[in-house]
């Protein structure tokens, strides 16, 4: 062994590394941090391989460096190495034995790079690793070709990233050899056709196709698959193959952000528990099927680029058995579609919902007794629909005994159950802003004997935390309105004219958020409401800072658009230690009175940079540029001083004048009869 050492050939090697880490213009020792048996030397502007770590180096890190190749001898002085990463280099090529005495190599990641450019040598060094796990090739500019070189008998790797290329088209070659893949990222390439392409890969369990150009998923029967992203292409059809009975292990689906039309027709056994369907052009067609017998079979055509054939899927499109094996999902996102109506006994069929998310549909009613949610719904979003009402019973009401987000915002609601705040008992947050409802007043409420109310009322609705009631046209809240809750979170804003009386004084103590933008409130005596952190009283005509703010412990606050032409430094003072950010904008701002303006400047003032004042003669400035020298007692004593120098310097000047016009009078005179008779007369 030491006479090995001694040959030609190591020494060779060594000067070999002295002279290219000279090229690389890095003295010795090497520029990286070893910690153990990893060796950090990220961002070093490094153009090869360090020489100089510890030879039992097992991790290397080279992102962010200049390297453009691997050379056959570059890794030689680290058998040891199993991870190596050398992301976002300008590499071209690894010169086909680079690897050579690497066989522990498990982990590669090469993302980041040019390996376009000399895929073939590089794909004969990557056949040289027999335990690669990991590889990551991720924004390479590889197309289908370059990545099928790539990865040919790369039978043990379980993990690759190829996201980011060129990838156009898959096919049962793709992946031929990958036998154990089990993750595969495909994201951000240009494919437009997947055939077949997986049919090799029997342990892939998440697969995401995320930002492509996929026309369709149909014949879906990955059934090993537990997360599938499709999410941002243009799919109009998720159609699982019919005839499958084998359970499928699909946990997670999304398919947002496609232009699907349909509801995804699901495989009739599965495990589906996150079901993300969000922008979209989903509705439902059971009408259709009713109606008309001709619609009620339709085939579906796929054609198949290579092959040139169709496929035909006859599926009967109007049939709400097609959507599958709902009943395991939990999470279901159809925020952004068409939804008019739910199919008779869709939501009874998924038994184990927890969030429904229906924001910007095209609900019309929402009939909590014929829906029949399940018991376990928490969250239900059916914000930004067309609901003029809300039907429900009192059992099915009560059952929904763990619903605790309720967003009914932005509707036309005008009518709700009688008592539906009583009977949600585990409720915390409801938000009813921008519709047309008001607070019952007094025994309004108690009066009814309709199912359906015309007015709120949710007092003594102990669980209920947070109220958002914006835009409602609200007018008055009568004194009892909030007795008998703790909230936490009140927003009344957008209510212009309202009333508050002393319905706010019962959640005094309790409130940490009150909006009251928009309401025209003034005069609000704020001392009992200890806890607040948050207040918006934007847009309210204020010309002074409410006093009783001072002694709050406020975090934020909204002053936005009031007739604030200062703000007092006593108030300043108080304010500033405790918030975090302020917003002022749109305030009429003294420009000669804006020391406030130091005073919260370690405090986030929001748009800081659109803060405007007005200096005395109604000029406009930005009150960061303003210099309030120009307001200050010295710059009015060196206007005096000033004025005092010029003065004399114009009277000398006048009187120069003067005696500069009488000595030279005549003559001037004379040119100037001269000129205007045009005559070369002399006198
Ligand atoms: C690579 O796989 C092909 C078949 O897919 C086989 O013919 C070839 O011998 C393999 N090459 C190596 C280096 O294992
Ligand atoms: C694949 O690589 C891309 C880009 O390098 C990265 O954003 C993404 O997180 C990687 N995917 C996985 C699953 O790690
Ligand atoms: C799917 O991929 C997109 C893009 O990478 C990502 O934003 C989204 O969160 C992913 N979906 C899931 C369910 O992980
Ligand atoms: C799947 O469900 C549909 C509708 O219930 C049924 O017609 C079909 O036969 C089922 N397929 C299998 C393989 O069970
Ligand atoms: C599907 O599988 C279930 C058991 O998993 C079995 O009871 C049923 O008969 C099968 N149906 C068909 C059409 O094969
Ligand atoms: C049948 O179609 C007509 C017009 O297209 C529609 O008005 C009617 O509501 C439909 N019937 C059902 C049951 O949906
Ligand atoms: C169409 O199919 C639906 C569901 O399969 C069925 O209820 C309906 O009666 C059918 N309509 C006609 C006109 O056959
Ligand atoms: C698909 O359907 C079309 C029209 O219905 C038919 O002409 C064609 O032969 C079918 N193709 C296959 C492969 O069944
Ligand atoms: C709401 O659903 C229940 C149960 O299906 C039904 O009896 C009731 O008539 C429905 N209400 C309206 C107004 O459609
Ligand atoms: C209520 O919903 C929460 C959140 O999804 C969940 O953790 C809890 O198990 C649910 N409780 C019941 C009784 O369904
Ligand atoms: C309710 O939904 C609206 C619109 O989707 C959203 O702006 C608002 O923040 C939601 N409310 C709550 C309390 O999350
Ligand atoms: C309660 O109802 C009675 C009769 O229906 C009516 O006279 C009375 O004015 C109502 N009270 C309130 C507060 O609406």
């Amino acid at each position: 062994m030491l006479v090995l050492r001694f040959t030609p050939l190591p020494l060779c090697l060594v000067h070999l590394w002295r002279l290219l880490t000279l090229v690389c213009g890095h003295p010795q020792p090497s520029p990286c941090q070893q910690v153990q048996r990893t060796a950090l030397c990220d961002r070093k502007e490094l153009f090869c391989v360090p020489a100089g770590l510890s030879e039992h180096t097992e991790e290397l890190q080279l992102n962010f460096n200049l390297l453009r190749s691997l050379q056959d001898d570059s890794l030689l002085l680290y058998p040891s190495l199993s991870t190596l990463s050398l992301a976002c280099n300008r590499l071209e090529t690894l010169q086909s034995n680079t690897f050579k005495e690497s066989k522990l190599l498990e982990n590669l990641n090469l993302a980041n790079n040019v390996l376009h450019m000399g895929y073939q040598e590089t794909s004969q060094a990557l056949k040289t690793l027999p335990r690669l796990r990991v590889l990551d090739l991720s924004v390479n500019e590889l197309d289908d070709e370059m990545a099928g070189s790539l990865l040919q008998n790369l039978t043990s790797l379980e993990y690759l990233n190829l996201s980011g290329n060129l990838l156009k088209r898959l096919d049962e070659t793709s992946f031929r050899d990958l036998h154990q893949l089990r993750e595969l990222d495909l994201q951000r390439n240009i494919m437009f056709e997947i055939d077949g392409a997986f049919d090799s890969n029997p342990k892939l369990q998440r697969l995401n196709l995320a930002f492509n150009y996929l026309p369709c998923l149909t014949d879906f029967h990955m059934t090993q698959l537990i997360v599938l992203n499709a999410s941002h292409n243009n799919m109009e059809w998720f159609i699982s193959r019919p005839d499958l009975n084998d359970s499928f292990h699909l946990e997670t689906l999304d398919l947002s952000n496609n232009k699907l039309l349909f509801f995804p027709f699901l495989p009739n056994h599965s495990r589906l528990q996150n079901l993300f369907l969000s922008q979209n052009s989903i509705r439902f067609y059971q009408h259709m099927a009713d109606n008309d017998t001709l619609l009620n079979s339709s085939t579906v055509q796929f054609y198949n680029l290579k092959k040139h054939e169709q496929s035909n899927v006859t599926a009967q499109l109007w049939d709400e058995n097609l959507h599958g094996d709902v009943s395991s999902v939990r999470i279901l996102d159809l925020t952004g579609n068409q939804v008019e109506y739910f199919p008779r006994g869709f939501m009874q069929k998924m038994s184990a919902l927890s969030r429904l998310r229906m924001c910007s549909n095209c609900l019309q009613t929402l009939n909590l007794t014929s829906e029949r949610f399940s018991d376990s719904l928490y969250e239900l979003d059916v914000s930004n629909n067309r609901l003029n009402k809300i039907l429900g019973d009192e059992g099915p009401l009560s059952a929904l005994s763990n619903l605790t987000y309720l967003n009914l915002s932005l509707n036309a609601l005008t009518l709700l159950p009688s008592g539906f705040f009583w009977s949600l008992s585990s409720l915390r947050s409801v938000d009813l802003s921008f519709n047309n409802i008001h607070v019952c007043l007094g025994q309004e409420a108690d009066n009814s004997t309709d199912s359906l109310s015309a007015c709120v009322d949710w007092t003594d609705v102990g669980s209920l935390c947070q109220l958002y009631l914006k835009g409602c046209n609200l007018q008055r809240i009568p004194a009892s309105a909030f007795s008998g809750l703790s909230l936490t979170h009140l927003d009344l804003s957008e209510n212009p004219g309202l009333i508050v009386d002393e319905s706010l004084e019962s959640v005094s103590r309790t409130l940490q958020h009150l909006g009251l933008g928009n309401t025209q409130t003034q005069d609000l005596d704020f001392s009992h409401f200890q806890s607040l952190k948050f207040l918006n009283i934007s847009g309210n005509s204020l010309v002074h800072l409410p006093p009783s703010l001072l002694s709050l412990d406020l975090r934020v606050l909204d002053l936005r658009d009031n007739k604030l032409s200062t703000i007092p430094s006593d108030q300043a003072n108080a304010l500033a230690p405790k918030l975090h950010t302020l917003f002022l904008t749109g305030n009429p701002f003294n420009c000669c009175q804006t020391e406030w303006f130091r005073t919260f400047e370690p405090v986030h003032m929001v748009a800081q940079s659109d803060l405007r004042c007005e200096d005395l003669f109604h000029a406009t400035h930005r009150v960061e540029r303003f210099d309030t020298f120009l307001c200050s007692e010295e710059a009015a004593e060196s206007l005096l001083w000033l004025i005092l120098l010029i003065v004399p310097f114009c009277l000398l000047f006048v009187a120069a004048s003067v005696v500069f016009l009488l000595t030279f009078k005549p003559r001037v005179l004379q040119k100037s009869i001269k000129k205007k008779c045009l005559k070369p007369t002399s006198y």
